[in-house]
């Protein structure tokens, strides 16, 4: 493991970029959007922000504490976490083929029955979903620096780069202050213990926490780096891409009279019809889409990364085993839920409503009560910054662990 390590770190932008494409994710683009529909508009928008400042600043820098400086006997967190990754895989992969479909596809308008009939083909579905195994394998094959730094580093900024570009179109869409309106306008009525517990588990899986993905990438790190300024940039990466691309998309929906709680096939089928009735629709649905699938893939890099480490510093297997195995494994599992599409629902409950919150809970509690408190403040922010190892210690060790369980006992009762 230590070799592992040693060979290769992130540099500064590099680990940044690479946890912000981890983040940044179809949780953004896709998952987000039919959150905010189902969940009531600017009310969830308002608790996802809570949550992503109160305990998604801690855990991710509870889980790059312990990336960085081990887990001891709380490695059986990290165990949980490996196991909702790759379970997270089995469906993930899926979506991230139909983003390469439609990518394929966007240079047309896009038939609206053309989602529920490639999806009803299993060898279509597979077919993606392997050319997304394969890409990875490449970009894992190559190792950190050349291959998942070098990817994020030409991926994220791209990403950006067409996001801006949609965000002017629809400034200039008839309904774009009514989406405006939505998103930002509260409605506290709307606040329920439900509401409470999606935007907590959305928070976390759009920031890719609780399953010590960062752990992987903590190790990489570099020792005199901070753990604040790292955490800070990735949230404020990853949530101004949910929150535009929530003002793009619910621009969309209400330009044209689309019903905001469309829910899972909000993005595949509803927009491409939009898109088909705009003035530049074929660009924008090419920039659309390949900012999707490019999303996709640099999430995918990372959840896969984070099982091929582990195998490689549990398992003491060679790196090009490691990715081996984990592609068998993600493969059996695609094809499982390719078979028993019950499988879909049952994974993503499973995994984003309690494995990810019970994740990061653990992996606050065992930085904020089982480490030196004098070595992670010290790595949270240099001296001179003294207020804010303390401020996000404080959220580590009480506020995060008393208030996650709470949303997480009462959303399930
Ligand atoms: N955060 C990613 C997204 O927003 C999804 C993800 C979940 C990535 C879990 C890694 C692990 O799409």
């Amino acid at each position: 493991m230590e070799q592992n390590k040693k060979n290769a770190k992130f540099s500064r932008v590099g680990i940044v970029l690479a946890a912000a494409g981890s983040a940044i994710g179809l949780g953004n683009i896709w998952r987000f959007p039919y959150m905010v529909g189902e969940n009531g508009g600017s009310a969830f928008l308002l608790i996802y922000l809570l949550c992503v400042t109160f305990f998604g600043l801690p855990v991710v820098c509870a889980e790059l504490f312990a990336g960085r400086n081990g887990l001891g006997r709380w490695a059986l967190v990290r165990d949980m976490g490996v196991l909702a990754i790759t379970i997270i895989l089995g469906y993930y992969i899926q979506v991230a083929g139909w983003c390469i479909e439609f990518l394929l596809c966007s240079w047309h308008p896009i038939d609206p029955n053309h989602f529920a009939e490639f999806t009803t083909n299993p060898w279509h579905v597979f077919g993606l979903s392997a050319a997304n195994i394969l890409i990875c394998v490449a970009v894992l094959l190559a190792g950190v620096k050349k291959g998942i730094e070098r990817a994020s580093k030409i991926m994220v900024p791209f990403l950006f780069v067409i996001l801006m570009v949609m965000i002017l179109h629809a400034y200039f869409l008839e309904g774009s202050h009514a989406g405006m309106r939505y998103l930002f306008q509260l409605d506290v009525s709307k606040i329920t213990p439900q509401v409470i517990l999606s935007a907590l588990s959305q928070s976390f899986y759009s920031l890719s926490i609780g399953m010590g993905i960062l752990v992987a990438y903590a190790g990489y790190m570099r020792r005199d780096q901070s753990l604040a300024g790292t955490s800070v940039l990735t949230i404020i990466l990853d949530t101004l891409v949910a929150v535009l691309v929530g003002v793009v998309i619910f621009a969309i929906v209400f330009t044209f009279g689309i019903n905001p709680e469309e829910g899972p096939g909000l993005v595949f089928v509803v927009l491409p019809m939009a898109f088909s009735g705009m003035h530049i629709g074929t660009w924008l649905q090419v920039l659309f889409f390949l900012l999707l699938a490019l999303a996709a893939l640099t999430s995918l890099v990372s959840m896969m990364e984070a099982v091929v480490s582990y195998l490689i510093e549990r398992m003491h297997l060679s790196r090009t085993r490691a990715v081996a195995l984990t592609s068998v494994v993600v493969t059996a599992l695609v094809i499982s839920v390719i078979i028993y599409p019950v499988l879909w629902d049952i994974f993503d409950r499973a995994t984003a409503l309690y494995l990810i919150p019970l994740g990061g809970l653990c992996f606050t509690i065992y930085v904020g009560w089982f480490c030196d408190r004098t070595q992670v403040l010290a790595q949270i922010a240099p001296a001179r910054y003294r207020w804010v190892s303390r401020c996000i210690y404080g959220l580590i060790r009480y506020v995060a662990p008393i208030i996650i369980l709470v949303i997480f006992i009462n959303g399930i009762l």
